[in-house]
């Protein structure tokens, strides 16, 4: 990849995906005098290997739950007969968002530690098994740009990540996003920006290993305030797309202040209007699903409303058709939330394609 992209004598890359950061994509290209936007592996770590993140937030003192580490199965066990909480196991390593296993009972949660440590359902990423408190309720998605020393927040996100309405059935890729939360306190931003976002930062600095580009916390808002339980080292999809619709200066100039270090002089704007984004998945997503069916209404949709594309191709007719599990983000700002979300529902049902499937209470759960 760092050779094609020197062949093509590309100025700059955005690395944006988990797994060419954490093989430490960005390096390379640095290495080859290529300019690159994105963590260098070692921060990645953050986002790479949830034990670490665990560590580091230790040491930096970052609200997290409690968690323990595992790599022997008896050990992993143990640790579940005697809890008194309800446990999240997860895969240590990056598993394509299928290494997360939220449970109700000792019973489930043994379950877990089965499928990842023994049956392998997370492939090696599971050999070592991250149990952590279930806390809770409400999620919340933080981003923040960073140079490595300034820190500049992104507003706040809320994913659904569950594939039906009311949080149920199985988790997702995430079915749709709203900005802001409308349940948040005024202050839960700055409290998020000062107690989680700046010292990640100043934490991976003073570690030696300077976070460039995005970071994304997982939070969950608790009694005990907000608490991470997840790093991660890039844009969240589908949050980036209602919070680029909320984003009124150039990614450009952020991207390069970020890279060039000079984010401390670069202004970002963000717009008032709330913004909501709306999934429309295959039949059968997160399972299995049909592909190459032809999508109809894309010319109908609202000029000021934005179809990102994300499992969709051209086919040799000429003609759109789906090419993965969730298909395409329908975004939409309005003066309200509510306006904007129906702004994206009245255009969701311009669209049509066999069997598609969509929430219709993004922006009503609060996550
Ligand atoms: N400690 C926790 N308590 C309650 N829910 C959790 C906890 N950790 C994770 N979750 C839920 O599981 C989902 C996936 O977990 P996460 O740590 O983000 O793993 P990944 O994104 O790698 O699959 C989260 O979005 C959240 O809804
Ligand atoms: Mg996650």
């Amino acid at each position: 990849m760092a050779k094609k992209a020197s062949e093509l004598n590309v100025d700059l890359v955005f690395v944006a995906p988990d797994d060419p950061l954490s093989w430490g994509l960005v390096d390379r290209l640095q290495t080859e005098g290529m300019a690159a936007f994105g963590p260098s592996k070692a921060a990645a770590r953050l986002e790479a290997s949830k034990a670490w993140a665990k560590e580091f937030m230790r040491r930096h003192n970052i609200p997290h739950p409690h968690a323990a580490t595992f790599d022997e199965v008896e050990a992993a066990r143990d640790y579940v007969r005697s809890a008194r909480t309800q446990l999240v196991v997860k895969a240590d390593g990056l598993a394509a968002g299928k290494g997360a296993i939220v449970t109700a009972s000792m019973e489930e949660a043994l379950d877990a530690v089965d499928q990842l440590m023994v049956q392998g359902a997370a492939g090696d990423s599971g050999k070592r098994v991250v149990i952590e408190e279930r806390i809770g309720p409400r999620e919340v998605s933080g981003h923040a740009f960073s140079d490595g020393r300034t820190v500049i927040p992104m507003p706040l996100s809320c994913d659904h990540k569950t594939v039906f309405d009311n949080n149920e059935g199985p988790n997702t890729g995430g079915m749709g996003v709203y900005s802001p939360p409308w349940w948040a306190a005024p202050d839960l931003p700055d409290t998020i920006l000062e107690t989680i976002i700046q010292p990640a930062v100043e934490g991976m600095a003073e570690e030696g290993t300077p976070f460039k580009g995005v970071v994304y916390p997982g939070i969950m808002v608790t009694e005990r305030g907000p608490q991470v339980f997840e790093f991660n080292a890039r844009l969240g999809d589908p949050e980036t797309q209602a919070l680029l619709m909320r984003l009124d200066s150039d990614l450009l100039d952020i991207v390069e202040a970020c890279v060039n270090g000079r984010l401390h002089e670069t202004n970002v704007h963000w717009s008032d209007r709330p913004s909501v984004c709306v999934v429309i998945a295959s039949s059968g997503y997160p399972g299995e699903y049909r592909t190459g069916l032809p999508i109809s209404g894309l010319e109908n949709v609202d000029r000021d409303v934005q179809v990102f594309h994300a499992g969709t191709r051209t086919a040799e007719d000429g003609r759109i058709v789906t090419a993965g599990g969730r298909v395409l983000g329908v975004t939409a700002t309005g003066a309200t939330l509510a306006e904007a979300r129906d702004k994206a529902y009245a255009n969701v049902a311009r669209i049509h394609f066999e069997g598609m499937h969509y929430r219709r209470d993004i922006g009503l759960q609060s996550s």
